[in-house]
């Protein structure tokens, strides 16, 4: 059976780690367009950096759950026929066993040099502007995509869409496009379509929604799915 996976923020709240729009989330404290867009970036990079800064530094504190280590133990059995894609920037899915996974939004604990355009794994702080240990010139950003840049690894996620037999969202408000676009993809392409979440909307494009805290739900669909 070939799945794809899309998460988001739900699937680390139980980690510590906030989420957008729920009431304390991060959107509550700050305007999106103030933080996370190149225009923010160029109008006042010390506050930009400070927002990465600060979330790079909550993550080190974080720890995956139990539904990042179920989802690690999908892949375990499904290999190649599983595509996780999360919308998340935090490396929870990796430190919880995944070792394939789509950063569409890219990865808060990475540094891109604007200068000589590599990247490079950082767990430090950016607003101090520190040299690119490539080309030494001091332009490093968060390897993040803010709104208005386009995601990455699309081509790879929109065909593994098209060929999936089952679509499964976690965790997701299914607000942001691309990522609230991929499960009419799936339907379009025959897919069965599932989503987890502690709040999911009344009407939903899902075939089926089951609603609880990813560390409850995540772990038992997986359990159903591997017992099939
Ligand atoms: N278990 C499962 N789901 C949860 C939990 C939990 N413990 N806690 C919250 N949720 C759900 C909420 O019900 C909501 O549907 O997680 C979702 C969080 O939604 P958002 O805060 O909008 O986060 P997300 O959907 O990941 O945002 C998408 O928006 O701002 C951009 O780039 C940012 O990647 C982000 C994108």
């Amino acid at each position: 059976m070939r799945v794809v996976v899309l998460t988001g923020a739900g699937i680390s709240a139980e980690s510590g780690l906030r989420t957008f729009r729920d009431s304390g989330g991060l959107w509550e404290g700050h305007d999106p367009m103030q933080v996370a867009t190149h225009e923010a970036y160029d109008a006042d990079p010390d506050l930009v950096q400070r927002f990465y800064d600060e979330r790079r530094a909550a993550l080190l504190r974080a720890e995956p759950n139990a539904a990042h280590v179920a989802l690690a133990r999908l892949e375990e059995h499904l290999g190649d026929d599983l595509h996780l894609v999360t919308q998340n920037i935090d490396d929870l899915h990796e430190r919880g066993g995944s070792r394939q996974v789509h950063h569409m939004h890219g990865r808060l604990r990475a540094a891109w040099c604007v200068a000589c355009d590599r990247r490079h794994d950082w767990d430090g702080t950016l607003v101090d502007r520190p040299a690119c240990p490539a080309c030494g010139v001091r332009a490093l950003r968060p390897d993040v995509v803010w709104f208005g840049e386009v995601p990455y690894d699309m081509e790879t996620v929109q065909q593994a869409l098209f060929d999936c037999d089952l679509f499964v969202s976690i965790g997701t408000s299914g607000l942001v496009y691309p990522a609230a676009a991929f499960v009419h993809f799936a339907i379009g392409n025959g897919a069965d379509t599932l989503e987890l979440d502690l709040d999911p909307p009344r009407v939903s494009d899902f075939a089926t929604s089951i609603a609880g805290p990813a560390t409850q739900t995540v772990p038992r669909w997986v359990d159903s799915l591997l017992s099939d």
